[in-house]
This record gives structure tokens, C-alpha cells and sequence, in this order.
């Protein structure tokens, strides 16, 4: 079974990749489990070498705004697809034209080679999209919830709305079997800062832990909704593998986060037992980004996601001590 991972080389993609190799088998068009023998990292970027060691894995470097590039790697061999590549919020909002040529058009492109991989080899293929909180802006309640109304207020949510909308078109029309999931923010993300202004979430985290001193640019009460990169990997397989027809009429679906304050996440760090030296965290309020993050919401809750069985997290101990394990051990 030929699986295709698009933004493959980034960080979600990249421990997607690692479950899937680790699990070996996905449920094919057929409905049965199969192995996966082919699993394609697509991306601008490639992932490191020594995550292609596998000899099931192979990585192809394109640009996913080049629908005979897109159609090259999904083709009537694949079997199912996982659609992460993204610019990421600050840079949808800065680029314009970029955001949507990646990520509206580029999810066309994979759409469109989807429904002829499915027209060629006589199957449907799975088809799983990353689309975000961003998908609500404006008067948010404090805790976002299967009913709240979908008003973006960036490009980059415009653009993730319109990718669930297609998702849930192209399944009704039979073309594919797609799914969505509106992603909390991910904490902790590896590696260097982003340009996300969410991300001092994962840096009061990651930056002490790594020796570094961190300045939290929000106050120590601010609140965020968010959920593990284990829990997030393991909310894309399960989706994946779901009934799809348990999603009813709309194919996008909210996972549940979880709140954590700054102050919460500042002493679970000065707390936690590691024999490294740990950075300072102070905290000096940037006043834009303390606009911004007081216009997301707390917290996200579905009952949906619940009912249906998918898994969240519950507390920042068991976050942190997963990044501890994942990444620095
Ligand atoms: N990480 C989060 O907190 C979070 C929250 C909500 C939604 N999401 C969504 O989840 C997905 C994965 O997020 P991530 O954190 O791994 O992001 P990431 O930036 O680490 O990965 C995205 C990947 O897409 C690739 N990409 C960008 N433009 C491309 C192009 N033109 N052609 C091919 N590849 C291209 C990038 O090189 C990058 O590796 C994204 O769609 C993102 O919008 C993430």
C-alpha cells in the first residue's frame, strides 16, 4: 500500500511518518488492513537522512503549487494521503498570494490527483487534511465547541475553511474519501522557533529545557488551547482509519484541546526533574502578541471527537515529560 504524506519533511509530518513505519499497515481502499510498503514524503524541504533509512520510505522534494508535480507523486498506486504542507499563519498573512497558491491551490492539486489515482486504480483514496482553529475568529467563546460558528479572520483559516469544504465536496461526490481535523496548537514543537505567533507555547517549554533563557512575550495568566505531538499523530491515524461515515454531513471535525496558562507551563518546567542545566523564563509583555493571543479562544471541546473515540491530553506534566523523551533523551 502506497501511503503520500504532503509537508512530509516538516514537524507533524515527519512523527506521522514515524507511527506510520512503526504501526507497518493502514486500512486499505478494500477496507482491510494493509502493509504499507511505500510511504512518500512529499515536501519543499527533506526531512533528515537518517529518517529515510527505512526502505519503505523515499522523500520527494517539489512544490506542491505545481499540479503536474502533485500528480507525479500521488498516482494510481496511492492509496491514501495525509495533507500537512501548509504556510503556516504569519506567512499566509504576509504573502498573500503565496497562502493561497500553497494553500488553497495546492490542495486543489492534491484533490484533483487524488480523484484521478482513485479514477485510475478503481479505488477511493483516503485522504486526510490538517485544517486549524484558525478556522474561528472574531466574538471566539472561551471554549471553542462542536457548534461554534466558523469565522476566519486570516487568510491562512480562509484558506483551511475552503480546504474542508473541498474535503467534504470531492468525499459527496465519491471522489475521495476525506476527512479534516481542526488542530489545537501543537506543543512542543522540536528544533528551532517558528514564526507563529503561538509560538512562545512551545519555547517556555523547550527553550529552558535546552539551557536556554526564555522571555514569554504574554502575561504569566494567558491562557492557550493545545494538544501533544504524540496525541496529534495519533489523532491522524485514528482518522484515518475511522468510518468515515460516523463524521455526518460535514467531513471536518474539532479535537480537543486542552487550557494550560504560561504560569502553569513556567512551573511544570522549573518543577520537572532533569539532570540538565535549565534556561530562565521571565515574562515581558509584547503588546501585539498579547493582541492576538487574547482573541483566541481558551480552550476546544468536542463531544464529537469524544463520543467517536479519538484521544486528547489532559494535562502539561505528561506533555512535558513526552518532549523530554521524545526529543532530548
Ligand atoms: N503545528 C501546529 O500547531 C498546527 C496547528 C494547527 C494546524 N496545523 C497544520 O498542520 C499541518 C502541519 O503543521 P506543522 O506544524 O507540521 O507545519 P510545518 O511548517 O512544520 O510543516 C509544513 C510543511 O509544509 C511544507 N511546505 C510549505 N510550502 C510547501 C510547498 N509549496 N510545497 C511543498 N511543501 C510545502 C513545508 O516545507 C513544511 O515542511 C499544517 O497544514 C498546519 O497548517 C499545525
Amino acid at each position: 500500500m502506497k501511503v503520500v504524506i504532503t509537508g512530509g519533511g516538516g514537524f507533524i509530518g515527519r512523527q506521522l511518518a514515524q507511527r506510520i513505519l512503526a504501526q507497518g499497515e493502514l486500512t486499505g481502499p478494500s477496507g482491510q488492513r494493509e502493509a504499507v510498503t511505500d510511504l512518500v514524503l512529499f515536501d519543499m524541504v527533506a526531512p533528515p537522512e537518517e529518517e529515510l533509512a527505512d526502505d519503505r520510505v523515499s522523500a520527494v522534494v517539489g512544490d506542491i503549487t505545481d499540479g503536474d508535480v502533485v500528480a507525479g507523486v500521488i498516482d494510481a498506486d496511492t492509496a491514501s494521503v495525509f495533507h500537512l504542507a501548509s504556510v503556516v499563519s504569519a506567512g499566509a498573512e504576509a504573502d498573500f498570494d503565496l497562502g493561497y497558491r500553497v494553500n488553497l491551490d495546492g490542495t486543489r492539486h492534491v484533490l484533483e490527483a487524488a480523484r484521478a489515482a482513485g479514477q485510475a486504480s478503481g479505488g477511493t483514496p483516503r485522504v486526510v487534511f490538517a485544517s486549524s482553529l484558525a478556522a474561528y475568529g472574531g466574538e471566539v467563546p472561551d471554549t471553542v465547541m462542536d457548534g461554534t460558528p466558523i469565522t476566519p479572520e486570516t487568510s491562512y483559516g480562509a484558506q483551511k475553511v475552503i480546504g474542508e469544504y473541498l474535503i467534504t465536496d470531492y468525499s459527496r461526490k465519491g471522489y475521495i474519501d476525506g476527512r479534516a481535523m481542526r488542530l489545537p496548537t501543537i506543543v512542543v514543537r522540536p528544533g528551532k522557533p517558528n514564526k507563529a505567533a503561538s509560538g512562545f507555547a512551545s519555547g517556555i517549554i523547550r527553550e529552558p529545557l535546552n539551557g536556554v533563557d526564555m522571555v514569554c512575550p504574554v502575561t504569566p495568566e494567558s491562557r492557550m488551547a493545545i494538544m501533544s505531538p504524540r496525541t496529534v499523530v495519533s489523532c491522524f491515524m485514528y482518522m484515518h482509519e475511522l468510518d468515515a461515515s460516523k463524521l455526518g454531513a460535514s467531513r471536518a471535525l474539532l479535537l480537543s484541546g486542552f487550557s494550560v496558562s504560561m504560569d502553569a507551563a513556567a512551573t511544570a518546567v522549573r518543577n520537572v526533574q532533569t539532570n540538565r542545566a535549565k534556561g530562565e523564563i521571565t515574562f515581558k509583555t509584547d503588546p501585539a502578541t498579547q493582541a492576538i493571543v487574547d482573541g483566541w479562544p481558551k480552550t476546544t471541546h468536542s463531544d464529537k471527537a469524544g463520543a467517536l473515540g479519538f484521544p486528547s491530553d489532559d494535562n502539561i506534566e505528561d506533555v512535558i515529560a513526552a518532549y523530554i523523551e521524545d526529543e532530548l533523551d
